[in-house]
């Protein structure tokens, strides 16, 4: 089943691991076909996301220990340059949030797909071994993913969603809100819990705003001091600066709180100690990024002392993503959409995303 599709396609094409100028925009690149269980997706938009900058700089790399700059890393090693820790295979189309319109099926793919406007859930699994952590990958690191004309996906990942919302605001949604929603079930958040969140006004951290609100949390916001009028508008009981003398006083003065009951943490670096001092007895930290420096100091008697529970968060379990979808078409979570670029500025876009004068993320249109 198909509508006309060229063979060629504009796309951006990371070419190896380094800087901006390994992204190469190309207007004749082969355009995917889907293969049986396939959909093939004509992409309305794509969001940006940090995996494609530490992708592209190899962060990942145990030789990194550095924040992510964007910059090329003098420790990165090329052989554990991608999230998994595994060696990355160039030419590689990135990209993981990509929304659009199913316009072909590979055999055997369900007809019901063909012309749905679709999400797309970033995370590639065996299906023959569903929950195996071991045998994952993500869209736009381990296959292509959005930041092209077209796109091809396994139909299981292939999710119809019916919303207002436009491509644009749609594409802001998948990695941020997943993993936030990851992070908060992985740290069992509930009704009247009070949370701690770094990275406010991210992707990730203002998804954690929203996400902990709708179960009933009480969440406290850490940003920069000239996104906090932003960052009060997504909708925390209260915003503290990035960066306090004292973490402990400054949740004093903004809630008259000792302790939180959960650190939803996407940031780390040299913060770290405080972040975990300020949990409360019992309490939990789950962690999905170190935007600030992964390698941080671990004092390991807060931890057994306190019990403290500490959970990462990466891959999705099934259902989650079908989960946010629904959260979406019930307009239950809003996105937050900083800026569009077309496809062709994917550099600019992505130096944008690291410079950060932003909040919430940034997306780009393949067909601009
Ligand atoms: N595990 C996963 O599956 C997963 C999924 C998504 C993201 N992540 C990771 O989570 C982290 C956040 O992702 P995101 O998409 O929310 O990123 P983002 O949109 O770039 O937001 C990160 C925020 O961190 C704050 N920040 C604090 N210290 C910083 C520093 N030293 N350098 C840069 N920013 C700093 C910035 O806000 P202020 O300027 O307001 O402080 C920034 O807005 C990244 O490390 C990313 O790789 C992991």
């Amino acid at each position: 089943m198909t509508t006309d599709i060229p063979g060629t396609m504009n796309a951006m094409v990371l070419t190896g691991h380094g800087g901006l100028e390994k992204l190469e925009f190309h207007q004749d690149w082969p355009t995917p076909s889907p293969v049986p269980g396939e959909a093939l997706i004509r992409v309305g938009a794509c969001g940006l996301n940090n995996t494609d900058v530490n992708t592209r700089s190899a962060w990942y790399s145990k030789g990194n220990t550095d924040a992510t700059t964007g910059a090329t890393l003098a420790g990165a090693d090329d052989n554990d340059g991608s999230w998994g820790g595994a060696r990355i295979t160039f030419p590689r189309i990135q990209g993981a949030d990509a929304v659009g319109e199913v316009v072909s099926l590979g055999d055997g793919a369900d007809p019901a797909l063909m012309g749905q406007r679709v999400l797309i859930d970033t995370w590639l699994r065996d299906w023959s071994d569903p929950l195996n952590l071991e045998r994952t990958g993500y869209f736009g690191s381990e296959c292509d993913g959005g930041f092209a004309q077209y796109a091809v996906a396994d139909q299981r990942y292939v999710h119809p969603i019916e919303s207002e919302f436009s491509d644009s605001e749609l594409a802001t949604f998948a990695t941020s809100y997943a993993t936030a929603e990851n992070m908060l079930n992985r740290a069992e958040v509930s009704v009247g819990d009070t949370v701690l969140i770094t990275g406010a006004s991210g992707g990730v951290g203002s998804a954690l705003i929203q996400l902990a609100n709708r179960r009933g949390a009480k969440c406290v916001a850490m940003c920069g001091a000239d996104k906090t009028p932003g960052v009060h508008a997504v909708g925390p009981l209260a915003v503290i600066d990035r960066s306090p003398a004292d973490l402990r006083a400054a949740l004093r003065d903004a809630t008259g709180w000792d302790s939180v009951d959960v650190v939803a943490d996407v940031v780390g670096g040299v913060l770290w100690p405080q972040l975990i001092g300020i949990i409360s007895r019992g309490g939990r930290y789950t962690c999905a990024g170190a935007i600030a420096g992964p390698v941080v100091e671990f004092d390991l008697r807060t931890f057994y002392l306190r019990d403290l529970t500490f959970t990462g968060a990466t891959v999705l379990p099934p259902g989650v993503f079908g989960d946010l979808v629904g959260y979406i078409e019930r307009q239950e979570i809003r996105p937050l959409l900083a800026a569009t670029y077309p496809l062709e500025k994917l550099r600019e876009a992505q130096q944008a995303f690291i410079d950060k004068r932003h909040v919430g993320n940034i997306v780009a249109h393949p067909f601009d």
